[in-house]
């Protein structure tokens, strides 16, 4: 299938990924938050299947982890059931779903992770995204997980904008140096997920290339960050050590520090 012939519906368009979707497929219905709730299950099913698109995106999910902790119902029907029924309405239509996952439905006692590994969430959040990947496999055939990890991207609160506010509000910003991941650009990944459609379902793992702590990738955004331990600065929610995650299926994507370079130029613009 090639962009702009199949019929594409975005849902959480106005979200950090879903934004460079929608640029990604410009031709797509899309669809935000406030017109439709996909957590209500009888106006999913109805709208997509009225529609009746070759492919339906996802990018709507509750994504603040620690908060995730506090409203564990709100996660789960979001984050858990909600793609359950919009895994229903392709089914029931043969379209292929594109859903995205995370680098936190794992553990982190191991050091990298491939697609088929076991996974073991220790949040909440985690949790509530792996039953969403179990709902989407359990209703079609015709899937693709993409889980991601440590996005950044111009239409949401990102670590690196948090970085360079707390550089200009502080001395110095201490960073977490213990917990290893890939940080990825919403904007590569958005024309990445171009490809994967045109894939065999499934799950992929798909991420900027090279690995890093926060530490060292807040060290690459602002010059007055200091390292300490997740035990020096704790977070509501529990957070794997390791959550690498390694991509065995598809050519890889550029470095994750020259893809910061360019959102960072970008965003002086
Ligand atoms: N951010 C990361 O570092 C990260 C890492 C790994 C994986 N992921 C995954 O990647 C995907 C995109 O993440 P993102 O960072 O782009 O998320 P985001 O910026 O938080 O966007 C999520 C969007 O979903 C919408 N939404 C929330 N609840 C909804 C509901 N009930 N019905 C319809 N829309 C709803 C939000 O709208 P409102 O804001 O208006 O509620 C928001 O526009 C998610 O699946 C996420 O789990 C993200």
């Amino acid at each position: 299938m090639v962009v702009g012939t199949i019929k594409t519906l975005i849902l959480g368009a106005s979200g950090m990924l879903g934004s460079d979707l929608c640029r990604v497929f410009p031709d797509a219905v899309k669809l935000t938050h406030k017109d439709l709730d996909i957590t209500d299950r009888t106006k999913v099913i109805e709208f997509i299947k009225r529609i009746k698109p070759d492919v339906v995106i996802n990018a709507a999910a509750y994504t603040n982890v620690d908060v995730c902790e506090d409203e564990q119902e709100i996660a789960f029907e979001v984050n858990g059931h909600a793609p359950s029924y919009i895994a229903q309405a392709c089914s029931d239509i043969d379209a292929i779903l594109v859903h995205f996952s995370t680098d936190y439905v794992f553990d982190g006692s191991k050091k990298e992770y491939v697609e088929s590994d076991i996974t073991n969430p220790i949040n909440v959040y985690g949790q509530s995204k792996l039953m969403g990947e179990q709902e989407i496999i359990k209703t079609t055939d015709k899937y693709r997980i993409i889980r991601t990890s440590w996005l950044f991207g111009k239409n949401g609160k990102n670590f690196v904008d948090t970085m360079l506010r707390l550089s200009k509000e502080m001395e110095t910003v201490k960073v977490v140096n213990d917990q290893f991941g890939k940080p990825t650009y919403t904007a590569d990944l958005a024309c990445k997920t171009a490809e994967i459609i045109n894939l065999d379902p499934g799950i992929y793992h798909i991420t900027n290339e090279g690995q890093c702590t926060w530490y060292e990738f807040a060290s690459e955004i602002i010059n007055n960050t200091i390292p300490c331990s997740s035990e020096e600065l704790t977070t509501k929610a529990k957070r794997p050590t390791y959550s690498i995650l390694t991509n065995t299926k598809i050519t890889s994507m550029r470095h994750w520090k020259n893809a910061l370079k360019e959102y960072l130029k970008e965003s002086q613009l």
